[in-house]
């Protein structure tokens, strides 16, 4: 009995940054659902409200910012507060400098709302800087969005003089930051920066989420910064659902106010931090040719495959007959137009073909990106043997 335990492996998904279910508080969320409808307040919760978003929520985020509550804005998701944005605060052919590669839903509302979208290349310390200060030369943008925290998908952390420059960029050429920052808190290594709101507050939009910190399906996303701005987005909110979910951000309201957002997050930390070092050695052994960002937090880690590598002969080389190939799985899958973006982010090389090229580009969904589709964890935090099967039969076909 013992023995099957400690070979047991659950299997984690590599596809998207989805969290761990067993990351979920269920009985705690359970608890603070049954306290927000069956208290007095009940009622209220159920009942259309304001669209800036439950107010006891909007105003402990906004003592914690130490900003006050009309800068905060909640909504379900930090997704549907970037739509907001779209809606409310850019005007179609507006310019929007992103990092690239970058989250591509966001490209997808960027381009739903006619936004001419610039890629500023990543370094392992954020933006390039060289590669914006010359884009702002040419233009400036309404906003820079950015990931400076464990960024979706590089895994990248903005140095601290990165941040300083970004925002001192952003106060000089007049442009808002749009610092969107879900994975801030899931920092498993290495101290704390400074988030870009705190150096640059009036030109700072800041995005986060509890997707990560409690579970996606509360929806509870939130704004903070500039109240004028944010009011806009409320009247774009308004005009959309009139109240955003307020049963889900009740509940958060109260995980908040009992205290238990802090124990859950150094939950969270040590369940994900292990795995991310694991990861990391399993690469280092057993992929030493590829490159990646060693990422401080978060849930991205991204591949880059060496020069020469073509996506074309990688994809043939896993789909041949017999052999460790077999078990390789690489999306997309051929005739799958959309690839699937990955926490474990295999890119080829830019340059190395067409499609490796296109990689390089802000368009995150470019065919040169490939993933490995599933992996599995054993217990004790080292990657399982279908996964390390995997990289080895990566590696054999990067060989070939
Ligand atoms: C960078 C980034 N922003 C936003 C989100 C989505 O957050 P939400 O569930 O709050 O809409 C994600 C989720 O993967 C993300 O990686």
């Amino acid at each position: 009995m013992t023995a099957a335990r400690t070979t047991e492996t659950r299997t984690i998904d590599f596809t998207r940054g989805v969290p761990a279910t067993e990351s979920f508080p269920l009985e705690q969320v359970a608890e603070c659902a049954a306290a927000a409808i069956g208290g007095p307040g009940g009622a209220q919760v159920l009942q259309y409200g304001k669209s800036t978003g439950f107010a006891p929520l909007r105003e402990w985020l906004a003592a914690r910012q130490g900003v006050g509550a009309d800068q905060v804005l909640l909504g379900n998701g930090s997704l549907q507060i970037i739509e907001f944005i779209g809606l409310a605060l850019l005007e179609p052919g507006d310019t929007v400098f992103v990092e690239s590669p970058t989250y591509d839903r966001t490209l997808t509302l960027l381009r739903r709302h006619g936004a001419r979208i610039v890629g500023i290349p990543m370094t392992p310390d954020g933006p390039d800087l060289a590669a914006l200060e010359g884009a702002l030369a040419r233009q400036t943008p309404k906003f820079f969005y950015t990931i400076p925290d464990f960024q979706n998908p590089s895994g990248a952390t903005a140095a601290l003089p990165v941040r300083r420059r970004l925002a001192e960029l952003a106060e000089r050429h007049g442009f808002w930051i749009l610092e969107d920052a879900p994975y801030r808190p899931l920092r498993y290594r290495g101290a704390q920066l400074p988030a870009l709101f705190d150096l640059a507050p009036e030109r700072t939009l800041q995005l986060s989420s509890f997707t990560k910190q409690i579970g996606p399906g509360v929806r509870v996303g939130s704004i903070v910064g500039d109240a004028a701005a944010l009011a806009r987005l409320a009247k774009a909110a308004e005009d959309t659902y009139i109240t955003p979910n307020l049963v889900g951000e009740a509940t958060v309201y109260e995980f908040c106010r009992r205290g238990w957002l802090e124990p859950q997050l150094d939950r969270l930390r040590a369940l994900y931090g292990p795995r991310l070092a694991a990861t990391a050695a399993a690469l280092r052994a057993h992929l030493p040719e590829a490159a990646w960002i060693e990422p401080d937090g978060g849930f991205f880690l991204s591949v880059t495959l060496p020069e020469g590598v073509t996506c074309a002969a990688l994809r043939a080389r896993a789909a041949e007959g017999a052999g460790p190939q077999r078990r390789l799985r690489l999306l997309p899958r051929p005739g799958r137009r959309r690839p699937l973006p990955a926490p474990a982010l295999l890119r080829a090389h830019p340059g190395a073909d067409r499609r490796g090229r296109r990689a390089a580009g802000p368009r995150r969904r470019a065919r040169g990106e490939w993933s490995v589709e599933r992996g599995a964890w054993s217990e004790g935090a080292t990657l399982c043997p279908t996964r390390l099967r995997s990289l080895r039969a990566l590696r054999s076909a990067l060989r070939a």
